[in-house]
């Protein structure tokens, strides 16, 4: 199959809309990674999705609607305080899990009777969804393991030949996948997996927020998970990624004692002055580095790195995202000085 490279106008729109509407799956660009998109109602077209990412079929997909008010068509129980969250954080970065309808099939939600619901607010994405007329089931478009995609051409280069077409809709803004909440009594929710909106913002609409155990360790063989997607490897490129804990100054002596071929640093902006070793940098704050993070793990494989000495990120408000993707990236392998 030729994969088409769509662009941002309304005939391209319209036309990735009647793909999706007609079982196809489509790469579409939301606010924080790109994803495959295909209607969820549509078991072939989910099956699809399954299999050009190769992704294990117990994770569940993301239900991607053009507005929440749509969210009472696809579940069975929505909280109250689902809709204050809604009404404070979308469209955007926030994803909510609740009982599902028989409208998502058991092959969409991996099994589960609840389901991920989501509005982006990505403009190219929201056309989409408007124009399809479906709610759009979309994980991150990379191939199952790799770094999400955080533009067209990510995708392009994991995708092409498995998906009928790319929608180009720029670099995507935040960078890391959505956060993740589920519902834990009348006023408190569990977080999932860290995203934009971070622990603090939520508290300004919650009692509590519980951030689940398994976002910051390794979950045990077997072991049952609150999201399935935590069990597995994640994010990782081909390089060997290795965190390390440390002031700038143990960061580069470490890295000077184990220096060689295939060796690189990824280190904050501002670190690379008098940086002597072969390095890139991720940003400067948290946010930036939420933007870059991604990017920056594909543009080392590209480069060639076979072991990568990653400067560990603050674990504060958007951090905690960034540090949820490079502990998985890197197996847990963590250095602290
Ligand atoms: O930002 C995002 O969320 C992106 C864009 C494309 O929207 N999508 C995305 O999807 O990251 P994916 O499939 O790569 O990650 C979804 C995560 C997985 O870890 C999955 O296990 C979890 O959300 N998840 C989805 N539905 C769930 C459910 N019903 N219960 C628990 N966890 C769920
Ligand atoms: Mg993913």
């Amino acid at each position: 199959m030729e994969t088409l490279l769509l662009k941002n106008n309304i005939d391209d729109i319209k036309y990735a809309a009647r793909l999706i509407r007609d079982g196809q799956v489509v790469g579409i660009p939301t606010e924080t990674v790109y994803g495959l998109g295909a209607d969820a109602s549509n078991e072939e077209a989910v099956g699809k999705v399954f299999a050009a990412k190769g992704r294990p079929a117990d994770n569940p997909l993301i239900v991607h609607l053009a507005d929440f008010s749509d969210a009472e068509r696809y579940t069975s129980m929505i909280p109250a305080l689902a809709y204050r969250l809604a009404e404070r954080f979308t469209p955007g970065p926030l994803t909510m899990v609740m009982p599902k309808n028989e409208r998502i099939p058991m092959l969409t939600s991996g099994g589960l009777d609840t389901v991920g619901i989501r509005v982006p607010s990505h403009p190219v994405m929201h056309s989409i969804i408007e124009q399809s007329g479906c709610a759009i089931a979309a994980p991150s478009a990379n191939r199952s393991g790799l770094p999400s995609p955080t533009s067209a051409e990510h995708v392009m280069r994991d995708m092409n030949g498995r998906i009928a077409a790319v929608v180009d809709g720029g670099q995507s803004e935040f960078g890391v996948e959505s956060t993740v909440i589920s519902f834990d009594g009348e006023d408190a929710v569990r977080i999932l997996r860290p995203g934009a909106v971070t622990r603090e913002m939520l508290l300004e609409v919650c009692g509590e927020v519980v951030i689940d155990p398994a976002i910051l360790n390794e979950v045990g063989e077997g072991e049952k998970v609150a999201s399935p997607g935590m069990k597995y490897k994640h994010y990782s490129p081909k390089a060997d990624i290795i965190m390390v804990e440390s002031q700038l100054g143990d960061f580069t002596s470490l890295v000077g004692d184990n220096y060689g071929d295939g060796v690189y640093a990824l280190i904050f902006d501002g670190d690379e002055a008098g940086f002597p070793y072969r390095h890139l940098t991720y940003g400067a704050d948290s946010s930036m580095q939420a933007h870059w993070l991604f990017q920056r793990l594909r543009e080392l494989d590209d480069m060639g790195a076979e072991k990568v000495y990653v400067r560990a990120p603050s674990t504060d408000g958007v951090g905690l995202a960034v540090y949820n993707r490079l502990i998985r990236a890197a197996g847990f392998e963590v250095i602290r000085i």
